[in-house]
């Protein structure tokens, strides 16, 4: 019953301004390279942070063109997601390194993209949107606009989580897009959702799960905001030598899972300072109610809501047979979010499948591609072999 109360009022913590003690581009900075920060706007109206890190070797030559990488962070999370690790192991540095124009995307309602041209994020209406929103307007804009800046046709992309399902999104439902991608990699691939599982999913499901449920009573409202109380909590728990650490990571890694074998603990801190992220209430609706249907389809507003806005009572299915992208796929056993199961029906669908990598460690979970000891070695290194072998067929064809 306390853990109840404790989720409810998490849900209802209205979000203070996020003060991060540093942002993506001072982290980069720090950690030895340089960055650019690029500021956009979508057709509906968000204000986006596009944060690149430029190969060091091209401050005195802006005419080297580059193969572009574009990294898409999953939910609750942000661009600080693939830098964290540092030089050497995280794999924004490791493409870069590897000759890679780096380019790390921010979506909607996240720390480094809380702005809208006429909402302000203390009100409803700008949290009046989902995954969907994210597929049709962000990561197009974002994606567009890197194309734009560096003179180019494509760009690889590499997605965590609902960074993956957003391209599922984005390119059955806008087939131009399909062209502007190279390569996909995608880990912890999430569309069909019948098997994800853990402690946060089976607590809220029955709340937020289905269409018209306690949530349309409030409208859409921010998701899990990274406040200064839970930060200050968090800090003062997650010290490294803190006895309850486990406990304070149980907290952040209620919806994700835990494995406490491969995480690196001393990523902890920073993990803190810059999750959760911030998202909207219906993006995780949106996941919740795939769980229950079934189905990967649109959002369901209930059936009356479903005739104005689709025009029929259920929402359209995704039609995956438009996905016409190289697609790479990592997955793993132990993953909360992303199960086998679901993944192997994502695979029966996708009509131009190149790879699929089933990480060989039972324990492997939604986060270890990420921050894991072994990430490098087991993914990271994977990644770049896979888009590698993509551009030089690219250069040749
Ligand atoms: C870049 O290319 C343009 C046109 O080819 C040339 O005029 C310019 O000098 C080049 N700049 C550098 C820094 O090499
Ligand atoms: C864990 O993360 C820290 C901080 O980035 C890094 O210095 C260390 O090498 C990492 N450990 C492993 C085993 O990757
Ligand atoms: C899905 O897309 C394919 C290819 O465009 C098309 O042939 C098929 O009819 C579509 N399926 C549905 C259910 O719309």
């Amino acid at each position: 019953m306390k853990t109840i109360f404790k989720q409810i009022l998490l849900f209802l913590v209205i979000s203070t301004s996020t003060v991060l003690t540093l942002p993506t581009d001072e982290r980069i900075r720090k950690h030895g390279y340089p960055v650019e920060k690029h500021v956009l706007q979508t057709r509906d109206g968000y204000v986006l942070t596009l944060f690149r890190i430029p190969h060091p070797q091209d401050a005195a030559d802006q005419n080297t063109t580059r193969p572009i990488a574009f990294l898409q962070h999953g939910l609750l999370s942000s661009s600080d997601c693939w830098i964290l690790n540092g030089p050497g192991l995280a794999i924004a540095y490791m493409l870069v390194e590897d000759g890679y124009d780096v380019w790390l995307g921010n979506t909607r309602g996240n720390t480094y993209s809380k702005r809208h041209v006429n909402y302000s994020p203390f009100f409803q209406r700008f949290w009046l949107y989902d995954w969907h929103e994210i597929a049709m307007y962000d990561v197009p804009a974002m994606i567009d606009y890197v194309l734009y800046t560096t003179g180019q046709k494509s760009l690889h992309y590499v997605g965590h989580s609902q960074g993956t399902t957003v391209l599922f999104v984005m390119t059955s439902m806008i087939p131009s897009f399909n062209k502007k991608i190279k390569s996909a990699q995608l880990l912890a691939p999430v569309a069909w959702m019948n098997n994800i599982r853990g402690p946060f999913v089976d607590l809220i499901t029955p709340f937020l799960g289905l269409p018209n449920g306690f949530v349309e009573l409030f409208g859409s409202m921010e998701f899990l905001p990274n406040n200064m109380i839970l930060r200050a909590l968090g800090d003062q728990m997650c010290k490294e030598d803190s006895i309850i650490q486990e406990f304070c990571s149980n907290v952040i890694f209620l919806i994700c899972g835990w494995d406490k074998n491969s995480f690196n603990k001393s990523l902890m801190a920073d993990i803190i300072d810059t999750h959760p992220a911030g998202a909207s209430v219906n993006q995780v609706m949106h996941f919740l109610q795939e769980h229950l249907s079934g189905k990967f389809r649109q959002f369901d507003y209930g059936f009356l809501r479903n005739i104005v806005v689709y025009g029929r009572f259920t929402p359209p299915e995704y039609n995956l047979s438009k996905v016409k992208v190289p697609i790479f796929l990592y997955y793993g056993d132990n993953d909360y979010l992303s199960h086998p199961v679901d993944v192997h029906r994502l695979m029966s669908y996708l009509p131009n499948l190149k790879k699929a990598f089933r990480v060989p460690d039972k324990d492997w979970n939604h986060l270890d591609y990420l921050w894991a000891n072994n990430v490098k070695e087991m993914i990271f290194d994977k990644i770049l072999e896979n888009v590698n072998a993509m551009e030089s067929l690219v250069i040749k064809g």
